[in-house]
């Protein structure tokens, strides 16, 4: 399995309603977070994914 980097140009480039539906219903070994997090819990777990790309 890859694991591809938040700060490669593909993730750089990619929408943050990719990031909330991989947090929210899971992807590859990932679990979702949809019950864990609220909808804008996610978006704050997005939105400091995002300062971790600069
Ligand atoms: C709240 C905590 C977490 C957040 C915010 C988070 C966020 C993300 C995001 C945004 C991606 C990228 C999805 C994409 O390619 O568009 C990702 C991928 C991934 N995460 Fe997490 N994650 C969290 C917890 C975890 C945990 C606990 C695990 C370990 C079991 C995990 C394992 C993975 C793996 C393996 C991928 C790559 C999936 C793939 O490309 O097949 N994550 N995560």
């Amino acid at each position: 399995m890859k694991i591809v980097s938040f700060k490669d140009p593909t993730m750089v480039k990619a929408p943050d309603s990719q990031f909330e539906t991989a947090v929210k219903d899971g992807k590859g070994k990932m679990k979702g977070f949809a019950g864990t997090l609220s909808d804008a819990q996610i978006k704050e777990v997005v939105s400091y994914i995002r300062t971790l790309q600069k």
